[in-house]
């Protein structure tokens, strides 16, 4: 069990959130790093949070990184913009430049330090992979072919993670799949729409590589705890499904009433090109979880949804 310091960028984030309260909970001291500092320390108030310490920095700016690590005997790297959203050119530049520029800013503030983390724990995505309706993908497939932007993008964010290891660390990099979970906010939001839920999205055919949030941060406390883990890990249910079947278990789950499909043309129209992330799919296997000994909470996806909604 660690309970030396911590250090995470994106801690106010959807896994960020979850992994410092997990953390709180077992007394790790924590650094969270954050743009915006006075929002943070609203998220982690002293009195449920007293082991927990934000401090605002740049994340391009490696001179206001390294300060933020001292002590810190890991850092989990978990900041970047959101994609899910419309994908305007600054929206598109954004998610490059948090990824890869945002990366490499960290590596290079590590590199720098005397008394450096022993370890980096940093976020990438399935989609290193590419898009597959039929491929199977474990960690020994090769990455997907360049061309397309989120692609391009894990593999250019994957890379400045892996520099660190040139300057000794134990590097873990987690393709996430899609995390599911619910926030306070969201939860009002989804009660409005279970009488619609459960239509179909695009095709419905896609493959969505998915995964509880619960999962998602027990996989970084594993690799936080487990020293022999290093390089590349899927972060996936070990069940992918169709998006039917998502859409099919919340329709059950919800007990929808009416059950509107949502064609890809509106997603698209919503989302431009950022509609890939919902729309294009790949089956991804979190086959060296697996062979460690990693137990899923939740490997099945009607439980997932279940507890989603309980
Ligand atoms: N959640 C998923 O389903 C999923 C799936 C695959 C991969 N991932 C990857 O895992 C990481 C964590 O996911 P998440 O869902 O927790 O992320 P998130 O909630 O969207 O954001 C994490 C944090 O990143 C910081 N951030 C936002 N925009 C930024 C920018 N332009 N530059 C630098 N920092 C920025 C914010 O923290 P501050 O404002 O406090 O600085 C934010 O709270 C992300 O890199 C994400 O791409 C997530």
């Amino acid at each position: 069990m660690t309970q030396s310091k911590v250090a995470i960028t994106g801690a106010t984030g959807f896994l960020g959130r979850r992994l410092v309260e997990k953390l709180a909970d077992r007394g790790t001291p924590v650094t969270a790093l954050s743009r915006n500092p006075e929002a943070a320390a609203a998220r982690f108030p002293p009195a449920r949070f007293p082991q927990v310490t934000v401090v605002g920095y740049d994340p391009f700016d490696p001179a206001t990184i390294a300060p933020a690590l001292t002590d810190a005997s890991a850092v989990v790297h978990l900041a970047g913009e959101p994609i899910a959203a419309r994908w305007t050119p600054e929206v598109r530049a954004a998610i490059r430049k948090s990824r890869e520029t945002g990366t490499r800013a960290l590596v290079t503030a590590i590199a720098g330090m005397s008394g450096q983390p022993a370890a980096l724990i940093s976020a990438s995505a399935c989609r290193y992979y590419g898009v597959s309706d039929s491929t199977r993908f474990a960690e020994d497939r090769p990455p997907g072919p360049s061309g397309d932007f989120l692609t391009d993008t894990t593999h250019l964010w994957e890379a400045e993670a892996q520099r660190a290891a040139d300057h000794d660390l134990r590097v873990v990099i987690l393709r996430f799949g899609i995390a599911f979970a619910i926030t306070e906010g969201g939860r009002a939001r989804l009660e409005r729409l279970r009488p619609f839920l459960g239509g179909r999205i695009g095709s419905g055919r896609q493959w969505v590589s998915w995964i509880h949030r619960e999962d998602a941060v027990d996989i970084l406390l594993r690799a936080l705890d487990t020293p022999g883990m290093q390089g590349a890990y899927n972060a996936t249910s070990p069940n992918p499904v169709r998006m039917s079947q998502v859409t099919d278990a919340f329709a059950r789950v919800s007990r929808s009433l009416v059950r509107l499909p949502v064609p890809a043309m509106v997603i698209r129209q919503v989302l431009g090109d950022g509609a890939t992330v919902v729309l294009d799919g790949q089956r991804v296997y979190p086959d060296r979880l697996l062979a460690e000994g990693f137990r899923f909470r939740f490997p099945q996806i009607g439980p997932a949804v279940y507890d989603i909604f309980s």
